[in-house]
């Protein structure tokens, strides 16, 4: 049977409640991206309130921890990965959650108890040393020298504040190496695999801890660690979740898993978090910001370790891999059918978009590294903005070099560039610009070409009185004195197709109010705008057009397709209005 079937089968038989597993985007809390554990989802539960099915919960959760990407590549750390969990919500507490664990591990995992090693909390200032789980592993039969006892790492908490309690984790010996008597938790041949915490405490902001109305306990075992275990393999990727797709990866690349381990293991698991995240109900796409940035930093670092296998990376790799992915989970999170086509095509075009930057991206790299040995947080950001270059693919591409980065002056720069894009986002100060799905973003490109190429048909005084985009259109209103005729449209419609034909790059430069428009820089309504701004600029050579303006937009113009007018109509006083569309 099944891990997870097994599981849920013995904790039901203890009497609890199976629940469904939450989207990986959490519904209510803003305060992670992702579900980083079973217990985030429940946490308003920990806290007191009433859950409809019950004091006893069990689950398997969808969880994406992405940290620690850098982590990626080794034989057990995973972005993506479920988690196995059984709640008691003021039901039952150390003895019955230790029992049930040792019961479940012994009895239906048959792991052997010579392999098998635990640690308790050690206890401080404020909570005494938890006698209480070393009696009750030692009257189940652990041995004095298998139970250790730390203190930092058994105290359990999701992030700086929430429900949170002392733990005890168990440990497996995942080594042919003989098994030592004594348990040392610092041997990483010793792998966690299953965590209960004793969940009694809330802790504030102020730092300061309070009871909390219920004892509950919190369990967490990974299901990638225990498959491996149980298929004897010391490699989690050589076990049954993965082996399929490493051998697909082969087949597509000239290197064998044991040439190429690290990058064949970052493809596995990127894709596999990326389909996850696609197929999740919140709608994530890959953009600059929150999990859209992070969906794309996967796809993106996938792609370039695909390029060093010497993946052709026209074959469509990404497609089947996520195919086989959806096939292997469906049974358990319906969704990834439901999402199927929407899948597949976001993981196409986010490659094919990457592709289309990353040559330019790797001659700039060049350029930028030939007499230095820093990147400085400008470049390294420059390289993410015009070029689409996530910060991991800077360090790693110096890395090879030893070449420095100046990480922090990246994230510096590109959390600036974030609250920017998110007001933006927000239409705070766009003018009707909202909304950045991909097409939209590609009409807001073409909103900037059309005011330029107006000018250049019209007059200078032509300028942008408002705009609207939708994913079927844009329409755009300016200032004009007369009815366009049908040669100015087509001139105008000319203009922009040659600009799209000559793979223009969008660049985003950053500025004070003042100086933008002291450049000389395009802008409708200047008491808007915060007093640090963003300018695109168009052109490669020649800037063919400079505006004020939040984004987002494509990096290149031969991203748009080809520019229709289908409409040319007043729209009030002075005013005209084009509607258009890009095909
Ligand atoms: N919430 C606990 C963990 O993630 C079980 O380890």
């Amino acid at each position: 049977m099944n891990l997870k079937d097994l599981y849920i089968e013995f904790f039901e038989s203890k009497g609890h409640k199976q629940i469904p597993s939450a989207p990986v985007v959490p519904e209510n809390d803003a305060s992670v991206l992702f579900n980083t554990a079973g217990m985030q989802p429940l946490i308003p539960y920990l806290m007191g309130q009433k859950h409809p099915y019950g004091t006893r919960l069990c689950d398997y959760q969808k969880c994406i921890r992405t940290n620690d990407l850098d982590s990626i590549g080794d034989t057990y750390h995973h972005t993506f990965f479920e988690m196995l969990g059984n709640w008691s919500l003021g039901d039952y507490f150390k003895e019955d959650a230790i029992k049930w664990s040792f019961e479940f591990i012994t009895e239906k995992l048959n792991i052997p108890l010579e392999k098998f090693a635990v640690t308790v909390f050690g206890g401080n200032d404020l909570i005494p040393e938890d006698t209480e789980a070393i009696n009750l592993w030692k009257s189940l039969g652990i041995k004095e020298e298998r139970i250790a006892k730390t203190v930092e790492d058994n105290f359990w908490i999701a992030g700086e504040t929430g429900p949170c309690g002392p733990d005890t984790e168990m440990f497996y010996w995942r080594s042919n190496d003989p098994v030592p008597d004594k348990f040392d938790p610092e041997d990483s041949r010793w792998v966690e695999i299953w965590n209960n915490v004793f969940m009694q405490f809330n802790k504030k902001v102020d730092g300061t801890i309070e009871e909390l109305p219920n004892k509950n306990v919190d369990t967490g075992m990974g299901v990638e660690r225990v498959t491996s275990i149980l298929e004897g393999v010391n490699d989690n990727y050589m076990s049954s979740i993965w082996k399929d797709i490493i051998e697909k990866i082969e087949e597509f690349s000239p290197y064998t898993y044991q040439e190429k381990p690290e990058s064949m293991r970052i493809i596995a698991d990127h894709i596999r978090t990326a389909t996850f995240i696609i197929a999740d109900p919140a709608g994530i796409r890959p953009s600059n910001t929150d999990q859209g940035y992070i969906l794309r930093r996967l796809i993106r670092r996938m792609i370039r370790h695909a390029k060093k296998l010497n993946i052709n990376i026209d074959l469509p790799f990404e497609q089947i891999l996520a195919t086989m992915i959806i096939l292997k989970y469906v049974k358990y999170y319906p969704e990834l059918n439901t999402n199927k086509d929407v899948i597949l095509e976001v993981l196409h075009n986010e490659k094919v978009k990457f592709n289309r930057t990353l040559e330019k991206g790797l001659k700039e790299f060049e350029k930028v590294t030939k007499n230095s040995n820093e990147i400085d947080g400008v470049t390294a950001f420059h390289l993410f903005d015009t070029y689409g270059f996530p910060i991991e693919l800077t360090t790693e591409l110096a890395d090879e070099l030893n070449i420095k980065v100046d990480v922090d002056g990246f994230n510096k720069k590109f959390k600036e560039h974030q609250e920017l894009s998110r007001t933006a986002s927000a239409g705070k100060f766009k003018g009707g610009l909202a909304g950045d799905s991909e097409i939209e973003t590609r009409y807001h490109t073409a909103t900037h070409l059309l005011n330029a190429a107006l000018k250049k048909v019209i007059g200078p005084d032509v300028h942008q009185m408002g705009s609207n985009i939708t994913e079927e259109r844009m329409r755009f209103d300016f200032s004009c004195d007369h009815k366009l005729t049908d040669e100015e449209k087509s001139e105008a419609e000319a203009i922009v197709n040659n600009w799209i034909k000559e793979g223009l790059n969008v660049r985003c430069d950053e500025y004070s109010k003042e100086d933008a428009i002291k450049s000389g820089a395009e802008c409708m309504f200047i008491e808007k705008y915060p007093d640090k701004v963003t300018v695109y600029s168009i052109g490669n050579d020649e800037v063919v057009s400079k505006e004020l303006c939040g984004g987002p937009h494509v990096k290149n113009t031969s991203e748009l397709g080809e520019f229709h007018i289908i409409k040319e109509e007043a729209s009030s006083a002075g005013v005209r209005r084009i509607k258009a569309v890009l095909k």
